[in-house]
């Protein structure tokens, strides 16, 4: 199988980019974000503290998470329930990231990253693919962006969306997440050294999608 790790910052366009070259090349494209995310979910659900170990490791327990491929698009389930809107509500980032400092959810997520990647040519990306996840990954790419940048393409976004937002709160947000992702003791943000890196700060999503395309016809 063809595995491709792709690497970087919250709002770094690795999902756009990854989503895209996987539909070119006729891979699936898995979100490992989303697995976090549905972790963050279930425990806000229960009114629990996220960064509170002890709690979330008991819930755990009581979880089942599964990602299924409908028509190429990934819907992220939670016992049973489709979560896949849920989990892109603006609380589910922060949820998310400091669910994912957590030893035991990295290692209950592992096993199912692991068996996609073994079944399926696929891009997946998140924050430890290429270091920790498929370590033998034929093309690891690190991406990333300034933190304005990144804010800006998120507020952007969110005006399209209507959605009133104040671009010094989404950059906040995500240098916070920066640092809570990148500074963890587990499994933290960072490029493999085997990874390529490249910074789209300056670059359009088809400049980009172009670097990845030429990556991987490289591997082959
Ligand atoms: O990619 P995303 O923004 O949806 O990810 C949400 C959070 O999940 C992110 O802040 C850190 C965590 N995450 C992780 O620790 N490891 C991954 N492979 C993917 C996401």
């Amino acid at each position: 199988m063809i595995n491709i790790a792709i690497d970087g910052p919250a709002g770094a366009g690795k999902s756009t980019i990854a989503r895209r070259t996987a539909a070119n090349l006729g891979y699936i494209y898995v979100d490992t974000g989303a697995l976090y995310r549905a972790v963050g979910v279930s425990v806000l659900r229960r009114g629990l503290d996220t960064t509170d170990a002890k709690a979330v490791a008991q819930v755990l327990n009581e979880i089942k998470i599964e990602l299924k491929f409908v028509d190429g698009v990934q819907h992220v389930f939670l016992n049973g329930e489709d979560v896949s809107t849920d989990i892109r509500l603006p609380e589910a980032s922060m949820a998310a990231s400091n669910v994912s400092a957590i030893p035991a959810v990295r290692a209950f997520l592992f096993d199912l990253q692991k068996s996609i990647a073994a079944n399926s040519n696929c891009i997946m990306d998140g924050r430890d693919i290429g270091t920790v996840v498929l370590p033998d990954a034929q093309l690891k790419v690190f991406l990333t962006a300034s933190a304005e940048v990144r804010a800006k393409r998120r507020y952007d976004e969110l005006v399209v969306k209507g959605t009133p937002v104040e671009f010094n709160e989404l950059l906040e947000e995500i240098k916070l997440r920066d640092h809570n992702d990148s500074t963890r003791a587990i499994a933290p943000l960072k490029k493999a050294d085997d990874a390529v890196l490249v910074d789209s700060s300056d670059m359009t999503i088809d400049e980009v999608c172009e670097t990845l395309e030429k990556l991987v016809r490289e591997i082959k």
